[in-house]
């Protein structure tokens, strides 16, 4: 894999890449590899001829008192990861690289940023949407490669992408969890045996939210606590939300009928706060009928983990 470590060197590769006429995978990462984002690059190796993944943990994104220090890395075992992949390029700037100085320039998704990871962490996905907009500007014409474990992410950066133009064609990953649910993290390796297995509470959680809507659960209200009682029965672990959206832009289902829709929980288990997601479709509704036997498909992880595991705007 060749690292590179400069905006100048990254661009010029790339453009040079498809000067070339090869097409371009980008794999945004914040480093610290695992088993989801070697599913990202597999896509991307599986569908473009240079695959590029970014290494940078971006600061603008952690908020004061966040886990910014003690975010978990290690570019020499992430450039080995990397290489075994089948990754062509590693993009890793310093700090200093990426912001000679402060950003004056921030991008905002509105609609997107405020709730749920918005409003648990004020001006986390400003800094998310200005740091992909900057990757987008250097990388070019490609496909970029983001994992469904962040769904409110992956929505913000989808219409960032149409809304601001980029070339750029988002492919979504479904999320790789672990033989218990788990979905996987870098912040995984932060938890002790016990939280560990506590924090596979979260899935528990979503399942049980999954079951009462396919049941035919029609109210939000009930669907939340089924997945809330899950999360209340874990001493360890500390909710931080549990909510039921529509899938296609996070707003607030009155009922749930026709829409497909998106489970989303957040919980802080020891020193980690997790949050994971799931798709469910209502049975008997449109989206149903268009997709039969649908359930969302997130992948168990069969490969190892790269290391040891250690109010929103109503619907209209
Ligand atoms: O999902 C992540 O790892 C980060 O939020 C991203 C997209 C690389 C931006 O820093």
């Amino acid at each position: 894999v060749r690292l590179i470590t400069t905006v100048e060197g990254f661009s010029k590769e790339l453009e040079s890449e498809r000067s070339g006429g090869r097409s371009v995978g980008l794999v945004p990462t914040m480093g610290y590899l695992h088993g989801g984002h070697l599913s990202l690059i597999a896509r991307a190796r599986s569908e473009c001829d240079t695959v590029a993944a970014t290494i940078f943990v971006n600061p603008l994104q952690f908020g004061p008192g966040e886990d910014l220090d003690d975010y978990p890395r290690d570019l020499d075992s992430d450039l080995l990861v990397l290489g075994r992949a089948g990754a062509d390029i590693a993009f890793a700037p310093t700090v200093r690289e990426m912001y000679p100085e402060e950003p004056l320039a921030r991008v905002r998704v509105e609609g997107l940023s405020e709730d749920l990871e918005g409003r648990s962490r004020p001006g986390h996905l400003e800094g998310v949407a200005t740091v992909v907009a900057k990757l987008f500007a250097m990388a070019g014409r490609c496909r970029a490669y983001f994992g469904e474990k962040d769904y409110q992410q992956l929505l913000l950066v989808e219409r960032l992408v149409s809304d601001l133009s980029f070339p750029v064609e988002v492919v979504r990953c479904p999320t790789v969890r672990e033989p218990d649910g788990l979905a996987v993290s870098s912040r995984n390796s932060r938890l002790g045996d016990g939280e560990r297995r506590t924090a596979a509470a979260l899935y528990r959680a979503l399942e049980a939210g999954r079951e009462r809507v396919e049941a035919g659960e029609r109210s939000p209200e009930r669907v939340r606590e089924a997945m809330v009682s899950v999360l209340a029965a874990e001493p360890g672990a500390v909710l931080d939300y549990a909510e039921v959206a529509g899938a296609s832009d996070l707003s607030v289902p009155c009922a749930l009928g026709d829409r497909e829709l998106r489970l989303l929980v957040a919980a802080t288990v020891g020193p980690v706060r997790l949050i994971d997601n799931l798709g469910v479709t209502p049975p008997g509704s449109a989206a149903a009928a268009r997709n039969p036997g649908s359930r969302a498909r997130d992948h168990t992880s069969d490969e190892p983990a790269a290391r040891p595991a250690g109010g929103r705007k109503a619907a209209p």
